[in-house]
């Protein structure tokens, strides 16, 4: 198994989740998506989790962004545990979760790490952009639930990037001034955005499109 970086392919697979068999380029098409691995069923912070993800529905579809999830349980156990994802987050489970008994995707994507405990998944995050490519990787213990409102931010600076060719800086948020990239001049980035300050030669901000 390679180690994945930002700017690979994300590596492509069949596998059964609770919406049925996937093909998983097919799936996501050209849609943004983020695979994330929990360790288990039916344990509380992955129930927080999925909970949250599934009320976020609205915002991920705004950013034309597929959620799916993945554990190692069999497909009985996560169609078991949905309703309680349900319950936590308000609304039905409505993202696929992918079932990895034989840790075939699981191992793929290095979302095993042997040093945490036991051969279920520590909390991966892949951001994939609509050509396939890893664009974001986070790696959290299985203690710690992730932050999705974080998720929400970093989909939206990646699709600043790729539409605008924009930057954000430290604790960026939408609606906060954006970075102009340093290759582009600070001329051009007059000619193209509004209220440009130029900080240094190096630092410009702009308002964001
Ligand atoms: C949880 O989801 O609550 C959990 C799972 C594995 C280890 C620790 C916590």
């Amino acid at each position: 198994m390679a180690h994945l970086r930002l700017g690979d392919e994300a590596p492509n697979f069949t596998a059964m989740t609770t919406e049925g068999e996937i093909d998983f380029h097919e799936w996501k098409k050209d849609s943004w998506a983020v695979l994330f691995s929990h360790p288990a069923d039916f344990t509380p912070v992955c129930t927080t989790e999925l909970g949250r993800t599934a009320a976020l529905s609205e915002g991920f579809a705004k950013r034309n962004t597929k959620p799916i999830a993945i554990s190692v349980d069999p497909i009985e156990d996560h169609h078991k545990w949905a309703p309680d994802i349900g319950e936590l987050g308000g609304t039905d489970l409505n993202f696929p979760i992918i079932a990895d008994p034989d840790k075939t995707v699981s191992e793929l994507y290095d979302m095993i790490h042997p040093g945490e405990g036991d051969s279920s998944t520590v909390r991966s995050v892949f951001i994939i952009s609509p050509d396939n490519k890893i664009r974001l990787t986070l790696t959290y213990p299985k203690s710690t639930g992730r932050n999705f409102d974080e998720i929400m931010r970093v989909i939206d600076s990646l699709q600043l990037t790729e539409t605008e060719g924009l930057a954000t800086g430290a604790d960026w948020v939408p609606g906060d001034r954006v970075i102009i990239s340093p290759t582009m001049s600070t001329d051009d980035a007059k000619a193209k955005f509004k209220n440009v300050e130029e900080i240094k030669p190096y630092l410009r901000f702009a308002d964001a499109p």
